[in-house]
């Protein structure tokens, strides 16, 4: 098939500069990753998952890159997460075998790709909420031949993806045993919408209210008669509330490894103003206009950062805001009585969003000391389905 033939084309290990080059020197818009500070956030999250006896399962959908993946895995994930089929193709083409897709999937279009990255990744697993999703899990499942693991996504109150309904659940459960090849591994839960609530405490409460919910239904399943070995769910805002939860396995905590200004405006445990992780995703712009007074134009618009609502936070440029000003620009509003910057010099945000910022570049320019060694590249760019 041509949309596999295309992703098994696309580039993998890392593109090693013959010479290191000065971040400065780099064409923008360009896309930064702080080697070090994405190795220590890795180490953090692991270290502190072990010492709560909760294993991980990080979200790639973050960073899209199978390099990323395997630091990951070497750091003790026990697999990956991926939110679309084309995604598990990349990772699993990578050598990640312990794949979970997040979102259901419910088109039969995708029954060759879930085979095909099955026999590579036999350890694949589809989170599914209706018989249509174990339907096409089982169609993917007969045409490799080969044993397909699913988790029961149970939503509580988010209303994105899941069932809530018991009988439902059950009955969905009931589906998969009756299959020969189908095995039910456990339940998924995430609540999205908690992960971003400023005040700790809040958030703490509902997250730990709504994982309540979820396992009361996970246990009405297992009460029916299926053994639920995994519990995965939960996200880089969450990650130090939900270890409270006994019954929960494993982790899907994504952003951490970048954390961009969204996880930056959260407040961590015991008072402190943010979570233990840090920025290590940037974007470099460069200033190409000063039409007004007070602003200075940069080439950094939708197509180089992605966010809903929040704006990239300057990290050389203190007290300026940046406003979207269109598809290739955006403006800096400098703080006043600051001196302009000069037209052609460069300046580093914080991303808004990172996993959609992300998406919008081929490779990552990875540095250390200052310097660019490699690019990275970004292989499950465009995999949206
Ligand atoms: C199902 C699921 N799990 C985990 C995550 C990771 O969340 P975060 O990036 O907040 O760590 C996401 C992100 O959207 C998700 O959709």
């Amino acid at each position: 098939m041509i949309e596999l033939e295309l992703l098994a084309a696309k580039p993998v290990e890392a593109i090693v500069l013959a010479e290191p080059r000065a971040i400065e020197d780099l064409p923008t818009p360009s896309l930064l990753l702080d080697e070090v500070v994405l190795d220590a956030n890795i180490a953090q999250m692991a270290q502190y998952l072990a010492q709560h006896n909760k294993k991980f399962r990080p979200h790639a959908k973050t960073h899209k890159c199978p390099l990323i993946s395997r630091r990951q895995m070497a750091a003790g994930a026990v697999g990956v997460c991926v939110a679309k089929v084309s995604e598990a193709f990349v990772q699993a083409s990578a050598g990640i075998h312990d794949i979970l897709v997040t979102s259901p999937v419910t088109t039969v279009d995708r029954v060759p790709v879930i085979a095909q990255t099955l026999l590579k990744a036999p350890q694949l697993k589809l989170a599914v909420d209706s018989n249509l999703a174990v339907d096409v899990a089982s169609a993917a499942a007969e045409l490799a031949g080969q044993e397909l693991g699913l988790v029961l996504d149970i939503d509580v109150e988010m209303g994105r993806t899941g069932n809530r309904d018991t009988l439902e659940l059950i009955a969905l459960a009931k589906r998969i045993g009756d299959h020969a090849l189908l095995r039910l591994c456990g339940v998924q839960h995430y609540a999205g919408h908690l992960q971003h609530i400023e005040e700790f405490a809040e958030r703490q409460e509902r997250s730990l209210n709504s994982w309540g919910q979820a396992l009361a239904l996970a246990d009405s399943i297992r009460e029916a008669g299926f053994a639920l070995e995994i519990v995965t769910g939960g996200g880089t805002g969450t990650f130090d509330i939900d270890t409270a939860l006994d019954a929960l396995t494993d982790l899907q905590v994504g952003s951490y490894i970048f954390m961009d200004a969204e996880y930056l405006d959260i407040g961590g445990a015991d008072g402190r103003s943010q979570l233990p992780f840090d920025p290590s995703l940037m974007i470099q712009a460069s200033a190409i206009s000063q039409p007004v007074n007070g602003m200075v134009t940069l080439d950094t618009g939708f197509k180089s950062m992605a966010s809903e609502t929040v704006a990239p936070q300057f990290v050389d440029l203190p007290g300026a805001r940046f406003k979207f000003a269109g598809d290739e620009q955006g403006v800096a509003i400098l703080p006043k009585g600051s001196q302009e910057p000069m037209l052609g010099r460069k300046f580093r945000m914080i991303t808004p969003h990172c996993d959609p910022t992300v998406n919008l570049y081929d490779y990552y320019w990875v540095h250390k000391d200052g310097y660019v060694h490699s690019l990275w590249p970004i292989t499950g760019r465009g995999c949206a389905w």
